[in-house]
């Protein structure tokens, strides 16, 4: 091991404290003993012992402390763990020093003949740059799956980043007959790296803008639009000054913010739209963004598995309930049927739907993916039918009915952030003020999904509004214990830009899984891994037969057997 000299080490501390004190935290006291290697293992690194904390600096929203985000300094610690990945401890300046699609390379340990269903199979991926020469660091995010086209079986597996330019992928073969591996490299450690630095950084990468509507001074009708968005950090992050007018939720605590309207005041705020996406990349970054970069399958063991057995393969057997953690794998598809490893996961005709929702009154909640829930069995449950609301057939919120059996389905949006359609900001109040509202009880069925549109803010941010809708939970279970909770993580986005990257969404589900872990009553229903390893194209609004495995799931939670 080679120590640096102070002079280095002085570099390194400046370096660091561009950026966020996040990861500067997180760096010392965790890694002390990491070995980093930069530059082809040229210079390397040894971490020192925890330092004391550097002085926050006042341009970046991830100075927040857990206090502003309304847990205790013990819990974000637990979270920044929890979303702990190894990005490069500098910023690279040339492209060819960042990981290669082309040259990077998985190949299976131990290749055998066949396997017997349920055993591992262990893939090691090796990352290399542009001139082909292995990476020293990890932070690459890899993708992988074992797949059957005919049998259309998949099964996700995790990637667990060596920090060392390796990884490791255990996949579990679930069911008999063929099986292929497959690993793609989703993002380079070095775009991961720009992700996390605009995901923590003030810059608002998207806008929104406020419809203010009302009477003008000589009582004429007139309406005025201005930008509007988050105010957070410490330095109130968008906008300064006496520039705005502020909305501060009483419950929450969240403050939106919009400009002050030349003629209109601040009470006449009346309708809520997404604004432009800014894109902050400079040309250098958005090289590495490049779509050749992006998503790309990586070569190596292309050999066809064999998997034995003399049993049928199968999920897992116990019955859907409260209190079940999500394994890696979750489950597997084959012949397009999701079968869950964590409960016993069945499959509803539209009758047998009808049946587990009578006397039901769902609440779902959040964005268009769990509208997609909705139309769903707005589709399939026999007779069941959309009322009219007047409102817009996508942005809700939306109430469907089934008489003979009593169902009542509620749908609607989460509250700013939100990137929508033009609608009036009443019908998006924020989830926990939403689920206060609600009495709960047995029939009820509360279900909200918190991810798509939270992916252009800062975590700490995130981590503030989970936390308001996990005080409004632990309340409603309280008051009605038996009210079904059901969570649902975010789903694979399919785009893979500065906007929406899969990176960013798995960060967000892992901060939403870490809140919830200890509340009991909560349901966390996994659709990032049944998103993560079908054969379709990854759309962030999943295809209609993936979207049929994740109402069974629901259902199965609902009506368990
Ligand atoms: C990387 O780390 C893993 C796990 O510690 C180890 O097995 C492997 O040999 C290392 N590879 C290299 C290239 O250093």
């Amino acid at each position: 091991m080679v120590k640096p000299s102070t002079e280095k080490s002085k570099t390194q501390v400046c370096r660091l404290r561009h950026y966020a004190l996040l990861l500067a935290c997180f760096l010392w006291t965790s890694f002390c003993l990491a070995l980093w290697a930069v530059n082809g293992g040229i210079h390397i690194k040894q971490f020192q012992p925890p330092r004391p904390k550097p002085v926050p600096q006042n341009n970046s929203y991830s100075i927040t402390s857990a206090f502003d985000m309304g847990i205790g300094d013990e819990e974000w610690e637990r979270l920044q763990k929890a979303i702990d990945w190894s990005i490069p401890d500098q910023e690279i300046t040339r492209l060819d020093q960042s990981t290669s699609p082309v040259h990077s390379t998985f190949s299976i340990v131990g290749l055998k003949e066949s396997y017997k269903v349920g055993e591992k199979i262990s893939v090691t991926i090796t990352a290399r740059d542009h001139n082909k020469n292995l990476k020293r660091y990890g932070g690459d995010f890899f993708k992988a799956k074992l797949f059957n086209t005919q049998l259309k079986a998949s099964v996700y597996g995790e990637v667990v980043d060596h920090r060392n330019g390796t990884y490791s992928v255990p996949l579990l073969l679930p069911w008999e007959g063929q099986a292929q591996v497959f690993v793609r490299l989703e993002h380079s450690s070095e775009v991961v790296q720009i992700l996390k630095k605009y995901r923590d950084s003030s810059f608002p990468r998207s806008h929104y803008n406020g419809y203010f509507e009302g009477s003008g001074p000589d009582k004429t009708r007139i309406s005025e639009v201005v930008e509007c968005n988050i105010k957070w950090g410490a330095d109130g992050g968008w906008r300064k000054g006496d520039c705005c007018c502020e909305y501060k939720d009483i419950r929450t605590g969240t403050v939106w913010l919009c400009e002050r309207p030349k003629k209109l005041s601040c009470d006449k705020l009346v309708h809520h739209s997404h604004g432009v996406l800014e894109n902050p990349l400079n040309s250098f970054e958005k090289q590495l963004f490049a779509m050749k970069l992006t998503d790309v399958a990586i070569s190596g063991d292309k050999k066809i598995l064999n998997g034995l057995s003399n049993t049928v393969a199968n999920g897992a057997v116990e019955k859907c309930r409260t209190g079940m953690t999500t394994p890696v794998p979750a489950g597997f598809y084959l012949k397009d049927v999701w079968k869950s490893f964590v409960c016993n996961t069945r499959q509803f005709s539209p009758a047998q739907m009808a049946n587990c929702l009578k006397n039901k009154i769902v609440y779902l909640m959040g964005d268009s993916t769990t509208r997609q829930w909705f139309e769903y069995l707005e589709r399939t449950v026999p007779g069941i039918t959309r009322l009219d609301l007047h409102t817009h057939h996508e942005l809700g919120p939306l109430m469907a009915v089934e008489l003979k059996n009593n169902i009542i389905i509620h749908w609607r949006l989460h509250g700013v952030p939100l990137q929508s359609g033009k609608m009036p900001i009443t019908d998006l109040p924020y989830i926990n003020n939403y689920i206060d509202t609600i009495a709960g009880g047995r029939h009820a069925v509360i279900v909200f999904t918190y991810c798509a549109h939270l992916v252009f803010h800062p975590i700490t941010f995130y981590v503030h509004e989970v936390a308001k809708i996990r005080q409004s939970v632990v309340s409603l279970l309280s008051r009605a214990p038996e009210t079904t909770v059901i969570i649902k993580s975010g789903n694979t986005q399919g785009l893979k830009n500065i906007f929406q990257s899969d990176w960013n969404v798995l960060q967000l589900d892992t901060v939403m899984r870490e809140m919830f872990k200890d509340i009991d009553g909560v349901i966390f229903l996994d659709v990032w891994q049944m998103t993560s390893c079908h054969y379709l194209r990854e759309n962030i609004h999943p295809e209609p037969v993936i979207i049929a495995n994740e109402v069974d799931m629901l259902l199965s939670y609902v009506c368990p057997a």
